[in-house]
């Protein structure tokens, strides 16, 4: 047999949940929208490699991001951008720096690249002060600093001056603003790539735009950086049927504005529920809540009634996250921890 390398064995795969379901909200994955209007395979040519610059979906996100379409990359979701752009900069045992709580992909991504992950940790209720970061950027010098904002698992934000505070004292460094849940709250840092060229902002479909299947993510930088990173872009990364949607989907931008502004008004709903339910709820940007829970194994408790919810119990001791879903989904959860609740007494 032989093994994987030596940094790898230790790692614990990224597995997801495939108990079965009647509510699933375990992977802050959006609704779906374009099956509900009439998708449209005419121009699909299955037979043909596709667009390696994917031109028309990068014109459509620049009119979206408000940036030019040169400042744009596309890939195989976020999660791809986001080891090819540590790759690109980093060699071996060079510094990477991320948060903790974080995304929990980012340790491995520094993993799979041999890069040393250094870790920020959260302070009060799981938020981060700008000036904490500052001394420890300072102290550290890493090359590449990777903040989620609005953080997963927490929900928590850093506010744009906050932000513009950070890249002020970090322009020796490539710095990543991971902002997949961006559209449920927070103002983007997109129009700061003219300001720093040093800024990488990563978005994504899988969230607000609810085409996690289709894996679409975009980089959003400085020409100059663009172009270099399209020196280590695999060729046709985007397939063609994911970039023949995703077109569509950018037609139907309304329908998208109401569903964030309904998962909004269900965020507050199911906060406001769960604190009477007594559960320790972190204010939340995103379309999840972090919570506290003294019930013990809550997480399977729900599962054994078919509702899937996230347990971070492994990393943070009784604390769970759980996505905003369709009022439905939300309202059936919530009527399966009240059950949960009452059985735990
Ligand atoms: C913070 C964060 N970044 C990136 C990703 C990956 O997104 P994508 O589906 O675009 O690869 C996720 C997915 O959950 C995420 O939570």
């Amino acid at each position: 047999m032989i093994n994987i390398k030596k940094n790898l064995r230790d790692i614990v795969p990224y597995r997801v949940n495939d108990k079965p379901y009647k509510v699933k909200l375990d992977a802050n994955e959006g609704c779906n929208y374009m099956l509900n209007s009439k998708l449209n395979l005419d121009n699909f040519k299955p037979q043909l490699y596709p667009d390696s610059d994917a031109k028309q979906l990068r014109e459509n996100m620049a009119k979206y991001y408000g940036c030019k379409m040169e400042n744009i990359l596309v890939g195989n979701g976020s999660s791809e951008l986001l080891l090819t752009t540590i790759n690109a900069f980093c060699d071996i045992d060079e510094k990477v720096m991320t948060f903790e709580p974080s995304f929990s992909m980012y340790p491995i991504y520094c993993k799979l690249s041999n890069l040393k992950n250094l870790t920020i940790k959260s302070e009060n209720n799981y938020s981060f002060s700008v000036d904490n970061i500052i001394k420890r950027y300072e102290e550290n010098k890493p090359k590449v600093i990777i903040i989620c904002n609005p953080n997963n698992p927490t929900g928590s934000y850093l506010k744009k001056k906050e932000i513009n505070k950070i890249l002020d004292k970090t322009k020796q460094s490539i710095v990543i603003i991971d902002e997949a849940y961006i559209e449920f709250g927070g103002e983007s840092a997109v129009d700061l790539i003219n300001n720093y060229e040093n800024l990488i902002v990563m978005r994504t479909l899988s969230k607000a735009f609810g085409l996690a299947g289709l894996r679409i993510g975009a980089l959003i930088s400085s020409e100059k950086m663009i172009e270099n990173l399209w020196k280590v872009k695999l060729p046709y990364n985007l397939n063609s049927v994911s970039q023949l949607i995703a077109n569509q989907t950018f037609d139907n931008l309304e329908i998208i504005k109401q569903h964030i502004k309904m998962i909004k008004e269900e965020r507050k709903k199911v906060m406001d529920l769960l604190k009477e339910l007594e559960f320790k709820v972190y204010p939340s940007m995103t379309n999840f809540i972090m919570i506290k829970s003294d019930i013990k194994n809550l997480a399977e408790k729900l599962e054994n009634k078919q509702v899937l919810i996230r347990d971070f119990t492994k990393d943070i001791e009784d604390h769970y996250r759980i996505s905003i879903g369709r009022k439905e989904d939300n309202d059936y959860m919530i009527k399966k921890l009240w059950e949960v609740k009452n059985e735990d007494r």
